[in-house]
């Protein structure tokens, strides 16, 4: 068994540097060995509920994809398919699961779920997205900094513009002041992350050595960055409404290549964890063209296909990390 054995994985602040940094490592033994061919199999026979309350592509895959490389199973529960939350409560439904599945993925709105869910399912959970954190994407996310990047976690900057006060910009702070990065939040006041999660990065921080800095100035924010990451700018989940107030608020800070100039770096690179609005070729995008006249938001088509661009290596790294999660979890 792994240090990690039976242990859930609900947010990033469950974990310690060096169990975050251990993940990652086995990540990228994992991904080594599936392209040498020569991947060991750890859990076989086991059996893994995937439970979403929001729709997915990503997760769900990466999930589906990295258990049966693992010669494990899985269930698939879509946001309407099963009883949790309708018909059976949270505490019944992780009491059920816990019986037939050995763990149990949850992707839904509030952390309180999720959390309550492991705390009745003597099983390990794993949070795949709630309103709070994203920490499975942190590991895709930090493996491929990892990847692009010849500069230790603990000197690399890392700019996050765009709505900071969802999943994304929390998980980013909190993981990379875990990780001693000189990690930036770009975004409108309004739209900074809560003051608790602030404090709490600030404290990781000082252990770390890294640094933490919220602004309102796109320029001073991405300077001398290596990464520049965004999201969307309304989440799942969130009402319809809020897109008028969040395209006026956030325009200023969309991904452009002036953006990518003004770093410094020629060797930028662009992170996304998809999916992302740069073109009309999604439903939203086109009833947001319709509204408002843009065929893109938080990054241009021109930044989001440009060679800066590191987002297909996010997204195929979602299924490695993933798989370190069930591995350290579960063998
Ligand atoms: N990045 C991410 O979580 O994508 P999905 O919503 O497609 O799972
Ligand atoms: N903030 C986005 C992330 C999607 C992976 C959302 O919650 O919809």
């Amino acid at each position: 068994p792994t240090a990690l054995a039976g242990r859930h994985f609900l947010k990033e602040l469950d974990f310690s540097q060096q169990e975050f940094l251990g993940l990652i490592e086995l990540a990228a033994e994992l991904k080594a060995a599936k392209k040498a061919g020569t991947e060991t199999q750890y859990l076989r026979g086991r059996n893994i509920a995937l439970i979403f309350e929001k729709t997915s592509t990503r997760t769900r895959c990466a999930f589906e994809v990295a258990a049966a490389d693992q010669g494990a199973s899985t269930t698939y529960l879509d946001p309407s398919g099963s009883q949790i939350g309708h018909k059976e409560s949270v505490k019944d439904t992780a009491r059920v699961l816990g019986r037939m599945y050995d763990a149990i993925e949850y992707r839904g709105h509030g952390q309180g779920v999720v959390e309550e869910l492991a705390a009745y399912a003597g099983v390990p959970v794993y949070n795949g997205l709630t309103d709070e954190w994203h920490p499975t994407q942190m590991l895709a996310d930090v493996l491929t900094m990892t990847e692009h990047s010849d500069k230790p976690l603990d000197e690399t900057v890392f700019a996050y513009l765009g709505d900071s006060r969802y999943n994304m910009g929390n998980s980013y702070l909190v993981t990379g002041a875990l990780l001693g990065m000189d990690v930036r939040i770009v975004a409108p006041r309004v739209l900074w992350p809560d003051e608790t999660i602030v404090e709490v990065a600030q404290r990781l921080a000082a252990t770390s050595g890294g640094q933490v800095t919220l602004t309102e100035d796109v320029k001073e924010g991405v300077r001398h960055a290596d990464f520049v990451a965004t999201d969307v700018w309304v989440s799942m989940g969130e009402p319809k409404e809020v897109w008028d107030e969040r395209i006026a608020l956030l325009g200023p800070y969309a991904v452009t290549m002036d953006v990518l100039r003004a770093t410094g770096n020629p060797d930028v690179k662009f992170m996304h964890c998809l999916p992302a609005f740069h073109d009309l070729g999604t439903r939203v995008g086109r009833e947001v063209h319709e509204r408002h006249g843009l065929t893109e938001l938080e990054v241009t088509d021109e930044v989001f296909e440009s060679e800066h661009s590191v987002v297909f290596d996010e997204a195929e790294n979602r299924m490695h990390t993933i798989k370190a999660v069930l591995v350290a979890t579960l063998a």
